[in-house]
C-alpha cells in the first residue's frame, strides 16, 4: 500500500516536473530557475535513499553487457539481468562510455533507448545520465566528424571556429543519444612529458582560458532563461580540476607538488573562466597535489570550487578515483572509509565505474550516521537538476530521425577548414614550400599511411590504435598526396635508411612523415622526450639528400631532436588534425592552402631544458652565467606565413595612469607578399619590477586576422590594468604600480603606472 501510495506521489511529482522542465514555450520563458528547483525538492522528498545513492552512481557500459568489464563479448549487447540489477535495483542514475570500441547511431540510439525505457520501470521515473568523451567529434560514433585535438584547435588561435566545431560536434553527439559530454580538457600543459600534452589547449593560461570559454559556450548553446539546454546542444564537463598536467615525474597521475601561488597564478583561471560560461559539469583531476588527492580535498573541492569561483553545477569524480584513494593514493584504510572522505570534500558523483559496492557502502555510511542525509541531498538536488536542465525528463530516449546534419558535407568542411588552420609552418627556406603538382615527392614513414596517427587517442577506442573503425573514405596523408600530385613514391623508414639517396633532381622533394603513435593516459607515459633514435636517423639523412626536403611531424607533444638539421628546408608541425588532417596537409604542400597556425606552446630543443615562454628572469641563467639559456627550437606563438606580416606604428593610444585604468594601443598590420594569409597579432606585457619575480613577458591579447596581398589593417587592443594582475605575497590578485612594456612583435612602447 505504502508503495502504491509512493508511486502515485512520484507520478504527480514528476507530470509537476515534466511541466516545469525546458519546453521552449513562451508561458515556460518567464519562469524562474526555482521552478526547476521547487520540482527537484517535491521530487526528492519522495526518492528513498537507495534512489538517491543510487543517483550519484555512475557505472561504465561494460556493467550492463553480456561478458567481463574491460572484456565485453562481441558484438557488444545488453544483458537484461544485469541491466535490472543496474537500473531496477540499484537504481544507478549513470552510465558512461563505450565497452571497449565506439558504435554506429543505431547501436548507440538502442543502448540508450533500453536504458531508458528500464528506468521508466522504477518509481520515480528518473532518466538516466548518459556521459562520453566526445573530444574532437563525437569519436565513438562510427561515421561522425572527427576534427583536430585540442592542441591543434589552440594552434589555429580562431575562436570563432573553435565554437563552431564545438556546436558541431553537441550535435553529433545530441545525434548519438548523449547528452553529456566529459570535455573540455581546461588543464595548462607546462611540461611536454605528459601523456595528455595534445588533450588540453597548450602552455598559456589566456589562450587556454579563451579557448575553453568558447568550447563550453559551443557546447551548451544558448542557455533558456530556467538554465536549460536545448535540444542540439549538451551539458559540457570541465576537467581535469585541478593541476593533473604538472606532476614532478610528467607521467601520469603521479605527485604534483604546487604551491598555491602557481595553482592560483597558472592552473585555475582557465577553470574560473569557464565556470562564468556556465558549465553545468566539472570532473576532479586523479592526482595528488603536495600530498593529498585532489578527490579528498576540501580545500579545492569545496572553498575554492563551491565559495570562491560560485560553481553551483555537478562535481563527478575521475575513473575509479574513489577507490584508488585506498588502492593507489594508501590515504584510506578501506573502500567505505574513501567513499566517507570523498564525499565529505565536496563530490557529488563517484565514476564508480566497474563495482556495484558503492552505492551499497554509501547508503550504510548514512544509515550508520557517518554522512547526513542532507549532505547526500545536496548532490542529488545538483544531478537532478542537471538532468531537467538537459530536458531528460521532457523526453529521455533518443530522437531517432533527428539531426540530419550528422556528417554531413558542412560539417567535414569545417573540420576540414580546422585542419588548414591548424597546421604549423616552422621553416620554409627558400621558399621549397609550396610543391607543383608536377613533381616527384618521395614521401617517408609510417605516419604518411596512418589515419591513426592523425586522429590520436579517444578515437574508436580509448588508445586510438584501432583501425578496424575509422572513418571510410578519409584520406592519409600518403593517399591524399596521391591525389594531388602526379608523381609520389613511398618509402618506409627502414627501406630508406637501408637504401641510397632518394632525390637527385630540383623537381623533388624527399618528406620525412614521422612523429608518434596515438595514446592517452598511462599508457603513454615516456621515458625520453627525444624522438625515437630510427627517427633521428631518418631527419640526418633526409638532411644530406641534394634536392628540396621537409619534415612533418604528427605528434602530440613536441618530441625533441635538437637543432633542426640545416639540411631540413622545411618543417610543418602537424600535431593530431584529425580525420582531415591528409586533406589538410595536402592542401598546405600545394598552396591552396596558405599555412597559418601559431605554435600554442614552447617547443624545446633539448628534453631537459623545457621552459615555457613565459618563465622568470632567473630561467635565463646559463652555463657562462649570461642570460641566454632560454633557447627553445621555436618560440610559442611561432607559425609562418606563404606570405610575409610586417608591424609598424605601434601606438599607446591611451597610456594607463592608474591600476583601475585601460591600456589601449594600436598597430599597422601589412601583409607584403604575393598571397593573401592570415596572421595572429600577439600582444605581451612585461611587469619590469614587481613583489613576486616577474615573467619575462605573458601574453595579455591577440587577434587572428586575414589580410589580403598587399592589405594594410590598424588593429586595436584594449586590455585592462586588472588582467596584468598576477598572484602577489597574500595570494590575493594585485596589480602593482611601476613600470610596463607592451610588444608586438619587435615593436615595444613603455608606460607607468603611479
Ligand atoms: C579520463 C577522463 C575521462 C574518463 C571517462 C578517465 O580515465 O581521465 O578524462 O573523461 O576516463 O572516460
Amino acid at each position: 500500500m505504502k508503495t502504491k501510495l509512493r508511486l502515485l506521489w512520484c507520478v504527480l511529482a514528476l507530470f509537476g516536473a515534466t511541466m516545469a522542465s525546458c519546453t521552449h514555450e513562451a508561458s515556460e520563458r518567464s519562469r524562474t530557475s526555482d521552478v526547476i528547483d521547487q520540482k527537484v525538492d517535491s521530487l526528492l522528498r519522495l526518492m528513498t535513499l537507495e534512489e538517491k545513492v543510487g543517483q550519484m552512481t555512475q557505472l561504465t557500459l561494460d556493467m550492463i553487457c553480456v561478458g567481463e568489464p574491460y572484456q565485453v563479448e562481441e558484438p557488444h549487447r545488453i544483458e537484461e539481468s544485469k541491466l535490472v540489477k543496474v537500473i531496477e535495483t540499484l537504481k544507478v542514475g549513470s552510465i558512461l562510455n563505450n565497452a571497449g570500441h565506439g558504435y554506429d547511431r543505431e547501436t548507440w540510439l538502442n543502448f540508450i533507448g533500453r536504458i531508458q525505457e528500464t528506468a521508466m520501470k522504477n518509481t520515480c521515473q528518473i532518466p538516466v545520465l548518459y556521459g562520453i568523451d566526445a573530444i574532437h567529434g563525437v569519436n565513438y560514433t562510427n561515421n561522425a566528424t572527427l576534427f583536430p585535438q585540442q592542441i591543434s584547435l589552440a594552434a589555429t588561435w580562431d575562436t570563432a571556429l573553435v565554437k563552431s566545431l564545438a556546436e558541431l560536434s553537441a550535435y553529433e553527439t545530441r545525434a548519438s543519444g548523449i547528452r553529456w559530454n566529459f570535455s573540455p580538457v581546461l588543464d595548462i600543459a607546462r611540461d611536454p612529458r605528459w601523456p595528455r600534452f595534445w588533450e588540453s589547449f597548450g602552455e598559456d593560461v589566456k589562450l587556454v582560458s579563451d579557448m575553453g570559454q568558447v568550447m563550453v559556450e559551443g557546447y551548451q548553446g544558448e542557455l533558456s532563461e530556467l538554465g536549460c539546454i536545448d535540444s542540439l546542444h549538451v551539458s559540457a564537463c570541465l576537467k581535469h580540476f585541478v593541476g593533473y598536467s604538472q606532476t614532478l615525474s610528467g607521467k601520469d597521475r603521479t605527485q604534483a607538488w604546487i604551491p598555491e601561488r602557481q595553482l592560483r597564478e597558472y592552473f585555475l583561471p582557465s577553470f574560473h573562466r569557464a565556470i562564468d560560461a556556465g558549465a553545468k559539469t566539472i570532473m576532479v583531476n586523479s592526482g595528488e597535489i603536495n600530498g593529498i588527492p585532489v578527490h579528498v580535498n576540501p580545500a579545492i573541492l569545496t572553498n575554492i570550487l563551491r565559495n570562491e569561483f560560485g560553481f553551483k553545477g555537478m562535481v563527478v569524480t575521475d575513473w575509479e578515483d574513489i577507490r584508488y584513494l585506498v588502492t593507489r593514493h594508501h590515504v584510506a584504510a578501506s573502500y567505505k572509509e574513501a567513499i566517507k572522505m570523498a564525499i565529505d570534500a565536496g563530490i557529488d558523483m563517484s565514476m564508480v565505474p566497474v563495482d556495484l559496492e558503492f552505492p551499497v557502502l554509501l547508503k550504510e555510511l548514512v544509515d550508520e550516521g557517518a554522512i547526513t542525509e542532507s549532505r547526500i541531498d545536496q548532490s542529488v538536488r545538483r544531478i537532478l537538476r542537471l538532468k531537467f536542465e538537459l530536458g531528460l525528463f521532457d523526453s529521455a530516449t533518443p530522437e531517432v530521425g533527428m539531426y540530419p546534419e550528422f556528417a554531413s558535407e558542412q560539417h567535414r568542411a569545417l573540420a576540414l577548414k580546422a585542419a588548414q588552420e591548424s597546421l604549423v609552418l616552422l621553416k620554409n627556406n627558400n621558399s621549397v614550400l609550396p610543391r607543383k603538382r608536377t613533381d616527384h615527392l618521395i614521401i617517408i614513414g609510417e605516419n604518411a599511411r596512418s589515419l591513426n596517427a592523425l586522429n590520436g587517442g579517444w578515437t574508436h577506442t580509448w588508445q586510438g590504435v584501432d583501425t578496424t573503425l575509422n572513418t571510410p573514405d578519409m584520406p592519409t596523408i600518403l593517399e591524399a598526396f596521391k591525389d594531388r600530385f602526379d608523381r609520389v613514391t613511398y618509402l618506409t623508414e627502414e627501406a630508406y635508411l637501408q637504401g641510397g639517396m632518394a632525390s637527385q633532381q630540383a623537381n623533388e622533394m624527399v618528406i620525412a612523415v614521422l612523429g608518434e603513435t596515438p595514446y592517452t593516459e598511462t599508457p603513454g607515459d615516456l621515458e625520453d622526450l627525444t624522438l625515437p633514435h630510427g627517427q633521428l636517423e631518418v631527419i640526418n639523412k633526409v638532411a644530406q639528400e641534394t634536392g628540396a626536403t621537409a619534415l612533418v611531424l604528427v605528434e602530440g607533444r613536441p618530441r625533441t631532436m635538437g637543432e633542426l638539421p640545416e639540411g631540413i628546408d622545411a618543417f610543418i608541425l602537424a600535431m593530431l588534425p584529425g580525420d582531415q588532417g591528409g586533406r589538410a596537409l595536402a592542401d598546405v604542400f600545394t598552396g591552396s592552402v596558405n599555412p597559418s597556425g601559431h605554435l600554442p606552446f614552447t617547443y624545446p630543443k633539448h628534453p631537459s631544458s623545457h621552459a615555457t615562454y613565459d618563465h622568470k628572469y632567473t630561467d635565463r641563467i646559463d652555463t657562462d652565467f649570461s642570460l641566454n639559456a632560454f633557447d627553445p627550437l621555436y618560440r610559442f606563438g611561432d607559425g609562418l606565413s606563404y606570405t610575409t606580416f610586417e608591424y609598424n606604428e605601434l601606438n599607446m593610444t591611451h597610456a594607463p595612469s592608474s591600476i583601475t585604468d585601460t591600456l589601449r594601443i594600436d598597430v599597422l598590420v601589412s601583409n607584403n607578399g604575393d598571397l593573401d594569409g592570415a596572421d595572429v597579432v600577439q600582444v605581451y606585457v612585461s611587469d619590469s619590477v614587481a613583489s613576486i619575480t616577474p615573467s619575462v613577458k605573458r601574453l595579455r591579447a591577440w587577434r587572428r586576422v586575414e589580410l589580403a596581398s598587399g592589405e594594410t589593417e590598424r588593429i586595436n587592443f584594449e586590455i585592462p590594468m586588472s588582467e596584468l594582475s598576477f598572484v602577489g605575497v597574500d595570494q590575493n590578485w594585485v596589480v602593482e604600480p611601476g613600470m610596463f612594456s607592451v610588444s608586438i612583435g619587435d615593436l615595444t612602447e613603455s608606460f607607468l603606472i603611479k
